[in-house]
């Protein structure tokens, strides 16, 4: 009874956590395998910053539980977001579940499965449900594990947990608490330990990770803490490229944008979620910063570097977004020239400040509609930009063979552009040297040059 599969919801921060968590599983003992049939313990890792996200993981859960009524010795946990959000009353929707588990208690989920485990083995009454959904000071510094078979060229790096930031909409302040910063020099130690086995790409994870070490990390020459620590993993050996995920255009600083050009390592490319281009929405969703200082900092990005790639989070359809609204957010969009973009069509959160004080009003028909006008735009944008890479050399770092097709290789170049050409699969981890022959949306083909 040790085989354990985790299902994972949501953001790259989860699948960090779900990482750690199964690293730190199988220091204890367990199995992780691939696969819901093989296993006897299910732990799904969950989302709620979508309502929808929320409604697949219960519909998940609800349909495992049915097969444990089956098997009594099975075992069923929910961790993560939902978990926090909805705590104790997930019983009534899910009264099989044996574990519910917080953001900030991920590492004591092997503590947890033990004492079940045991339990369930000796067979007496099941145990009620283990739910643990405590703040614990120091977590964020427990999220650190990485599956040595799954290292290869890029590694997630957990920075910090939680937001300080009020936006009215979101839940996640809710469900991942206050900010809180890793030590710098525990961040450094994983990524030397992951360089050493052969990583050469970093992406560090965080709410808002240019907040990072903010008022307990002091400045050096005007450089902010989170800035300290890029020059710190620029320096570590072995690590080519850095990236980060996600900035808030409000910290965004001019120590930040000068790093793009002082530190090789860092990748020009940068996701910075603009969620609105009207002024008076992003006011109402509290988001410090307005249209014309959202394209300044764009402009002044790339001043400094004229090849940025840039990438966004838009929401359409937030309370009382009028046409006149939502056409500044398409200008923006538009003339924002993205790679890459998400867009979310506004989601209700019980317990957010929008949920409590405005009304859900703008029609599912129009949130669909806009949401189908700024994906043209990205199609357009991202499709003009990757045609304009076709006759150049890209540096590409090598992850994996590519799905389709026989020996062909797929990596990304430094703007995060996945690229396809012929090679073999020695060449994952390294990089190589490819001429852009054909461009689609999303995928660059080419061959290596020689
Ligand atoms: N509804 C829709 N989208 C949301 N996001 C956060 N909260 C909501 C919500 N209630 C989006 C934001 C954020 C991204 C991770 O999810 O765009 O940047
Ligand atoms: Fe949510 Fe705003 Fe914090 Fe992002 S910055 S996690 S949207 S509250």
């Amino acid at each position: 009874m040790n085989r354990v599969y985790i299902k994972t919801y949501g953001c790259q921060m989860n699948e960090r956590d779900s990482e750690a968590v199964a690293m730190k599983l199988r220091n204890r003992g367990y199995v992780m395998v691939d696969s819901e049939s093989d296993a006897d313990i299910i732990l799904l890792n969950t989302c709620s910053v979508r309502d929808q996200a929320e409604q697949k993981a219960i519909g998940k859960a609800g349909h495992i539980a049915s097969r444990m009524r089956k098997n009594p010795q099975f075992v069923l946990g929910i961790m993560g977001c939902m978990a926090q959000n909805r705590g104790q009353d997930l019983l009534d929707r899910l009264p099989d579940l044996d574990l519910i588990v917080g953001t900030q208690k991920f590492h004591l989920v092997p503590d947890h499965l033990d004492s079940i485990v045991t339990a369930l083995k000796a067979r007496g009454p099941k145990p009620s449900t283990v739910i643990d959904l405590e703040s614990e000071a120091g977590s964020e510094d427990t999220i650190r594990e990485h599956i040595p078979e799954k290292i290869k060229a890029t590694a997630y790096v957990s920075i910090m947990q939680g937001c300080n930031m009020l936006c009215t909409y979101c839940i996640v302040p809710k469900t991942r608490g206050r900010e809180r910063y890793r030590p710098m020099e525990s961040i450094i130690q994983e990524i030397q330990s992951l360089a050493a086995s052969g990583v050469k790409e970093i992406t560090l994870l965080g709410q808002i990770v240019n907040n990072y070490g903010i008022g307990k990390i002091k400045s050096v020459n005007g450089k902010t803490p989170f800035v300290q620590l890029l020059e710190k993993i620029n320096d570590v050996k072995g690590i080519e490229r850095i990236r980060f995920t996600s900035p808030h255009p409000r910290g965004f600083r001019r120590d930040l944008i000068e790093a793009y050009r002082d530190l090789p390592k860092l990748c020009e490319m940068i996701h910075l979620p603009m969620q609105s281009g009207s002024d008076r929405i992003l006011r109402a969703m509290k988001r410090p910063y307005t249209n014309a200082s959202y394209r300044r900092l764009m402009d002044e990005v790339r001043n400094m570097v004229p090849g940025m790639y840039f990438s966004t989070d838009v929401i359409v359809g937030f309370s009382g977004e009028t046409d006149e609204d939502f056409e500044a957010t398409r200008k923006l969009f538009e003339d924002g020239q993205f790679d890459m973009g998400y867009i979310f069509k506004y989601s209700v959160r019980s317990t957010t400040f929008a949920a409590e004080n405005m009304a859900d009003d703008v029609p599912e028909e129009v949130k669909e509609e806009r949401n189908q006008t700024l994906l043209k735009i990205l199609g357009k944008s991202s499709l003009a930009r990757n045609k304009s890479l076709i006759g150049s050399t890209q540096e590409v770092l090598v992850e994996a063979p590519a799905r389709r097709g026989e020996n062909q290789m797929m990596g990304r170049t430094r703007g995060h552009r996945k690229t396809i050409f012929p090679g073999k699969p020695d060449l994952i981890g390294k990089m190589a040297r490819v001429t852009i022959e054909k461009a689609t949306v999303s995928i660059l083909t080419g061959t290596q040059a020689p």
